[in-house]
């Protein structure tokens, strides 16, 4: 019978890869939480509206992404494509706005967007994200770059670039859109179509164009910069003082205009040049107006996500693969033996040492090949004629020792034995 197989674009994490998982959430985890972040979980499903009206209806991913559905009710849903919107409608329900101050808030987990899958890109791929809720000033945008610097290094990734980049507010920016506009109508025959589209719709996202020609064209752009009103410079101008005064390494580049409607004032990219097109490890930006176009109070807000896939794909670049091994392998002869065994890992792990052992009654040779595979440190083997003395055997599986042991406090023996190491 032909075996299902899963879904193009969405992958299993496999055993052998969950290393990569586990050290880049803990580090996460660690340095979000020193920075005051607590963790929330929302659903993986949401209503269709909240995403259309959250990323905009005019972006790539709720005109063409979205995992959207009419579920058995009649209702339409999505599939969550990042984590942005659905924090926010928590945030709102929920009434967390009511708690004084600025909220800090973070996520790990899958989003889904119907995209070519590639090398980098996935349909369903996973993302860290955190958000800060209640603050205007440019102290918490800097702080937050920083902090996705010291993340990304705590992970042990080398050798990426953050870029930096201001939208100004909806004011100044309608100005500079008009501007746009006309510069992209004057040399229409030289854009691609999705350029000459984008100007009627978004003209900004002409700037994330990846069609060479149309890079090259829109070098001579007018740029948003030279546009912005007195007050989004100068909040973009502390934010750039504030990395400084952090020591935190960027570059400003004018092309970081993001793929979701919410922006306004700083957006950033964490960008590495060893993933092909698929350069954006991290992005993200402020989105002052959000939170109340989606029905709750007048909060500012800035945020980031990153994509782990990205992360584990340069891991696997630079590093050695993390491994797990149990501490102790039971090797056991006999049918007694085996029962002792049983019982004697169920003791070890219930006190917190990692136990495999053989539940198969294997030869001795093919129980220690599958300990010497397990990578455990130390094997016990346990035969009837050890049993009946109340003796175990103790091999260091490093230094290819063996020596006969007391069964009494076999497990402090073993402890002992370790920290001799
Ligand atoms: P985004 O730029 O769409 O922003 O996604 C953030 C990161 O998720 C990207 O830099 C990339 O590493 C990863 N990513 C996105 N799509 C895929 C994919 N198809 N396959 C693999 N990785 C992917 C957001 O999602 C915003 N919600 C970030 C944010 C939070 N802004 C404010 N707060």
């Amino acid at each position: 019978m032909e075996a299902v197989q899963a879904i193009r674009g969405m992958n299993d994490i496999l055993p052998e890869q969950v290393g990569w998982w586990q050290g880049i959430e803990s580090a996460a985890r660690e340095v979000l939480e020193n920075f005051g972040y607590r963790e929330i979980r929302t659903p993986v499903a949401e209503k269709l509206e909240l995403f259309s009206r959250g990323i905009g209806q005019s972006t790539d991913i709720v005109e063409k992404e979205m995992y959207a559905f009419e579920d058995r009710n009649g209702d339409w849903l999505a599939l969550r494509p990042e984590a942005t919107a659905s924090i926010v409608r928590s945030y709102v329900q929920h009434g967390l706005h009511a708690e004084s101050g600025c909220r800090k808030l973070y996520q790990i987990g899958p989003m889904f967007r119907h995209e070519r899958p590639q090398k980098g890109r996935y349909r369903q791929f996973h993302q860290i994200d955190a958000e800060v809720f209640g603050l205007d000033g440019p102290m918490i945008d800097a702080e937050m770059m920083h902090m996705l610097s010291l993340l990304v290094e705590r992970m042990g990734i080398s050798g990426v670039g953050l870029h930096i980049n201001t939208l100004g507010c909806p004011t100044c920016r309608q100005g500079y859109r008009e501007v746009l506009k006309s510069f992209l109508a004057e040399r229409a025959e030289g854009f691609c179509e999705d350029c000459l589209r984008r100007r009627d719709t978004n003209p900004l996202r002409v700037f994330d164009c990846k069609v060479k020609s149309c890079a090259e064209l829109l070098e001579s752009a007018p740029q948003l910069i030279d546009y912005i009103c007195d007050d989004c410079r100068a909040h973009f101008g502390a934010v750039r003082q504030f990395l400084d005064k952090l020591g935190t390494r960027y570059a400003v580049n004018p092309r970081i205009v993001r793929g979701l409607d919410y922006y306004m004032r700083t957006t950033f990219e964490v960008i590495t040049d060893r993933l092909g097109s698929q350069n954006a490890i991290g992005g993200g930006g402020r989105y002052d107006g959000l939170v109340r176009d989606l029905g709750g109070p007048a909060v500012p807000a800035v945020g980031f996500a990153m994509g782990m896939e990205r992360l584990v794909l340069l891991l696997e670049q630079e590093k050695e693969k993390p491994s797990r091994y149990p501490r102790c392998f039971i090797a056991s002869l006999g049918e007694q033996a085996r029962v002792s065994g049983f019982l004697l890992s169920q003791q070890f792990r219930a006190r917190g040492l990692e136990t495999e052992m053989d539940y198969n009654g294997r030869s001795l040779k093919s129980q220690m090949r599958r300990a010497d595979k397990s990578g455990a440190r130390y094997v016990l083997i346990l035969g009837e004629e050890e049993l009946a003395r109340r003796e175990i055997q103790l091999r260091d599986m490093v230094t290819k020792t063996q020596r006969i042991v007391p069964l009494e406090n076999i497990f402090e023996t073993l402890l002992a034995v370790d920290s001799e190491k």
